[in-house]
């Protein structure tokens, strides 16, 4: 776990980050997908290069991993061996010197892999730099936590919420995708409110992996000319206008309306979708994926890949802005509405 003055564990059992005087710079990269196995070298090394040089070039103060960074598929890692792979990811992130939360999804922990979702945590929070709680066990998941940044007089100033969205609902892939469960989203939005008593005008960026059906449903208003849906940058890549989102609807986006603390959300998990939109209050962005080994082909491919960075200032308004990897990024959405 993460060891420095800055860092500490309050009476609530939540994290918390002070900030200094200067924005503080959060990097989301996700879809890492190392293999770390006998046919993932090539594809491991070129990932590894993507992240070294996003986290040089944007020197973040924290990195939030958001899900799939290890990926125990044998048919392309030549490995289930994550026990393995999150040894070596921890020592890759390390390598930084920059705290990095870690949240699970879907692929971490992937059918038949050697370690399940408490042995993958347990080597997570050894990491040196690492932020990761097991969070509520009465709750679904594992990795429901939130870390507080705090201002250099120790005020708190934002909620980081990390979620874990699951995996596959009853009997793993062939049931489709899992989402927040309502116990999530309460437990959620009950911190928050508890969390807004220190502070009447907190704000708090949500990160998970899976996006939420609310994601798509904007995009669609979008497309259809709704001019309440703003577009911020980036498209939808993935074939058919794909979103991964279950078929199970979570209630997470009503209560995050309802409780009007949320103001930003990040995903990942759909590796070509860098898309961002504000819908209701709430933008809601894909991250910009690092992915060379899940999707076939990928590593041709290059108008998805990067990071995202999220500047937050000390008045505690925020920005993001996609960090491509290459110049290139696709800004083509049909109904697209600045
Ligand atoms: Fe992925
Ligand atoms: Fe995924």
């Amino acid at each position: 776990m993460y060891n420095n003055p800055m860092f500490y564990r309050d009476k609530d059992n939540h994290f918390v980050l002070k900030t200094g005087e200067k924005p503080y710079k959060i990097l989301q990269l996700t879809d890492l997908h190392f293999g770390f196995g006998i046919l993932s070298k090539k594809q491991d090394k070129l990932a590894a290069a993507a992240v070294t040089k996003l986290v040089k070039e944007t020197k973040p103060d924290l990195i939030i991993l958001t899900g799939d960074s290890i990926f125990p598929y044998i048919l392309k890692a030549g490995t289930r061996n994550n026990i393995k792979q999150a040894k070596k990811l921890v020592e890759f992130m390390d390598s930084f010197k920059v705290p990095y939360a870690y949240l699970f999804g879907n692929h971490d922990i992937e059918m038949g892999s050697k370690g399940d979702k408490n042995q993958i945590a347990d080597i997570i929070i050894e990491g040196k730099y690492s932020i990761f709680a097991k969070g509520d066990r009465s709750l679904t998941g594992l990795g429901n936590y939130i870390i507080k940044l705090h201002n250099y007089q120790d005020q708190l100033l934002m909620a980081l919420v990390i979620l874990d969205s699951n995996m596959y609902r009853d009997g793993w892939y062939y049931s489709g995708f899992d989402c927040i469960r309502e116990e999530q989203t309460a437990w959620c939005m009950k911190e928050l409110s508890k969390l807004k008593k220190q502070n009447l005008d907190l704000k708090a960026l949500a990160f998970f992996h899976m996006p939420l059906p609310e994601f798509k449903e904007a995009y669609e208003k979008m497309k259809l000319g709704d001019k309440s849906v703003k577009y911020n940058f980036g498209s939808i890549g993935e074939s058919n206008d794909y979103f991964g989102i279950s078929k199970y609807k979570p209630n997470f986006f009503e209560k995050a309306i309802e409780n009007g603390i949320i103001k930003g959300i990040f995903c990942g998990h759909d590796h070509l979708n860098t898309l961002s939109l504000t819908y209701r209050g709430i933008m809601m962005t894909y991250g910009m994926s690092i992915d060379f080994l899940g999707y076939s082909n990928i590593s041709k491919k290059y108008t998805q890949r990067g990071g995202t960075l999220i500047t937050v200032n000390n008045d505690v308004s925020f920005s993001v802005d996609p960090v491509p990897l290459t110049t290139v990024v696709s800004n083509f959405v049909r109904g697209q509405n600045k």
